[in-house]
């Protein structure tokens, strides 16, 4: 009997190792590295391709590339098409990536009953019936959309070839099992070899394939970083799932920008498009406090819009008392020597408490700003326009310094229905045409106008 090839893994980020050991080199986590059975793919080798079509590639000229015969895939959606960079490019891998529960499945289903074309959904987690329930929730009426429950590529191929379905959606790829690989679904080398079937599939048929990919604890998705590195596109659902509004954005985009975002409002009959997203800021304006500002900061390469809270109070014991939640608390005494300094402001004798809502950790200086106006509008008890957000550092000596991305964090704030947004006269701002008011100040005497 021949000998079983085994491998082990690391479950977070992938890397191979021959033996085992404790901690992964490459991404330093420990206990994550797991023996798992491999076999030596043979027959999907690049030599001998196992998809359907076999079609040798030739080299050619860069201008003589059509791409005219290949428009995107309209999905009538806009949040969707707006997110892809204008619709699904033919022969292209999406990864869409989200928490248990968000809706990842609901979208994609129904994405596939708006299609105008003809839509292979491929589930391995719900029966059709389940699926057949949900699609007639959403949208009963769709002749288009055929429905299949299977988790081995190989038989999924033979359904393709029969079908010949114009797209391709697979919920989710850590759920298939290829014959090629013996490890158990879900492990890193079956999802490595599943995906690399699909692409074979997806770039030689030129069919659009869209993924569902589970996410970690940590908000990353499940199976080898890899993954991400082997799709063209990786979108990521989120939102908290106590509230109804979901967002969706491209981490990766090789077909269009990573800077769009998609809004979604879940409802009783699937996820709503939100054209308008000052609605969710418009359903929150009736609680308008003091104390209260919104950043527009950046989490690695993604806008996020922050809301931080402060509460200055009286300090009733000799010593003031500063707390912060998801806010350096050096930073925080840093800013409050600066307003003391600056704007005359006698907070030595108060109590300062800082709260970043949402229970996030933010170390981008971009948020600095908003924490001043928030401490100020506390202090004050005027509430801040809500329609403000902000966008700057503050130096030592009350100046208001420049960040980076800042024309990224001004089209989120434009986009998310903010009326003005305060950022530093040192940034450099290129950006023509947009209806946000761009409120450059160089000192902290400058915002104090805005607040008291
Ligand atoms: P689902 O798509 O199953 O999530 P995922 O695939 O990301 O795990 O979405 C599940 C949630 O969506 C579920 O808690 C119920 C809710 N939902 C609605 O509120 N309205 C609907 O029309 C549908 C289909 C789901
Ligand atoms: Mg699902």
């Amino acid at each position: 009997m021949a000998k079983v090839k085994t491998s082990f893994f690391c479950q977070s980020c992938g890397n191979q190792y021959a033996k085992w050991q404790g901690q992964c080199t490459a991404c330093k986590a420990w206990n994550t590295i797991v023996e798992e059975v491999i076999q030596k793919p043979e027959k999907s080798d690049w030599k001998s391709p196992t998809s359907t079509v076999k079609r040798a590639s030739v080299p050619l000229r860069i201008n003589e590339i059509d791409t005219s015969k290949e428009p995107r895939l309209n999905t009538q959606d806009t949040e969707f098409n707006r997110v892809l960079g204008g619709g699904i490019v033919p022969g292209s891998l999406t990864l869409l990536g989200g928490e248990p529960g968000i809706g990842k499945s609901t979208l994609l289903l129904q994405i596939a009953l708006k299609l105008p074309y003809k839509t292979l959904y491929v589930s391995g987690e719900e029966s059709q019936k389940q699926i057949k329930m949900r699609a007639e929730r959403i949208n009963p009426e769709n002749n288009n959309c055929f429905i299949l429950t299977e988790t081995k590529t190989q038989n999924i191929f033979k359904q393709i070839e029969a079908l010949e379905p114009d797209i391709v959606i697979i919920d989710s790829i850590q759920t298939l099992h290829s014959d090629y690989i013996e490890s158990s679904s879900g492990s890193i080398s079956q999802i490595k070899e599943c995906t690399t079937e699909l692409i074979k599939f997806a770039k030689e048929t030129a069919t659009p394939v869209l993924l569902i990919g589970h996410i970690t604890k940590d908000g990353n998705i499940a199976g080898p970083k890899i993954l991400e590195h082997m799709v063209d596109t990786v979108l990521q659902f989120e939102g908290d799932r106590n509230h109804v509004f979901r967002i969706l954005r491209a981490h990766k985009n090789r077909f269009g920008s990573t800077n769009e975002l998609g809004i979604y409002e879940m409802q009783g009959s699937g996820l709503r498009e939100v054209s308008n997203p000052s609605e969710i800021l418009i359903s929150k304006k009736d609680e308008e406090l003091s104390g209260n500002a919104i950043a527009a900061t950046l989490e690695g390469m993604r806008p996020l819009m922050i809301e931080v809270q402060a509460l200055v109070s009286t300090a009733v014991y000799g010593t003031p008392q500063r707390s912060a939640t998801g806010f350096n608390a050096k930073r925080l005494n840093m800013l409050l020597a600066v307003l003391e300094k600056r704007a005359g402001f006698k907070l030595g004798a108060k109590d300062v408490f800082l709260n970043i809502t949402g229970g996030i950790t933010v170390d981008d200086p971009a948020i600095d700003l908003a924490v001043v106006a928030a401490i100020l509008s506390s202090n004050e008890d005027e509430a801040l326009q809500s329609d403000f957000c902000f966008a700057a550092e503050v130096g030592l000596s009350g100046e208001i310094r420049p960040v980076q991305r800042v024309e990224q964090r001004i089209l989120e704030a434009e986009k998310l229905g903010f009326s003005t947004i305060f950022v530093s006269k040192y940034n450099t701002i290129s950006l023509k045409d947009t209806t946000i008011k761009i409120q450059l100040i160089s000192k902290i005497e400058d915002l104090v106008e805005f607040i008291v």
